[in-house]
């Protein structure tokens, strides 16, 4: 069975009580539940990882090159800056998807700069927490495509 590595960055594990205005009220928890219903009818299997630190991160990131074909990572604010994470993840040569929960071009200028999105094969930001779900369907999608 296909694997998919689903990783959370900073801040993302107090999801449902950070500004719920804009992120909402689900939390990582519930998120992780729906996308385990939901890999089970795509017949894939997730794992998950979240941390606040990077390397951390980098370090899921690499072990996803070997025990994942495929990888759905909300970078939460790494997402405008940390040009290690990128190289992670083009190392990692899996097919990756960035989601975010909120609309990163709807909000402040430093928000719609994503250097980790050049490294993925696309962006769902937007949806709440159905961004996860958009983004684990076309991350499947993509691996089926590189016949992975
Ligand atoms: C976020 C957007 C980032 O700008 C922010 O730093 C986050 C969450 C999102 O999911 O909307 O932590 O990645």
């Amino acid at each position: 069975m296909k694997r998919v590595l689903v990783v959370n960055g900073p801040n993302l594990n107090m999801l449902g009580v950070r500004e719920p205005e804009v992120y909402g009220r689900t939390t990582l928890a519930q998120i992780e539940t729906d996308l385990v219903r939901l890999a089970d009818q795509l017949g894939v299997q997730v794992s998950f990882v979240q941390s606040n630190h990077e390397g951390e991160l980098i370090d899921a990131i690499h072990a996803a090159a070997r025990d994942a074909d495929g990888i759905v990572i909300n970078p939460g604010a790494y997402t405008h800056y940390s040009y290690a994470l990128r190289d992670a993840l083009i190392a990692a040569g899996v097919p990756a998807v960035e989601v975010h929960l909120s609309n990163i071009h709807a909000r402040e200028d430093f928000r719609a700069v994503s250097v980790t999105a050049p490294a993925c094969v696309g962006v769902v930001t937007g949806f709440g927490a159905a961004s996860y779900a958009l983004g684990l369907r076309a991350v499947v999608a993509s691996m089926e495509e590189a016949g992975s």
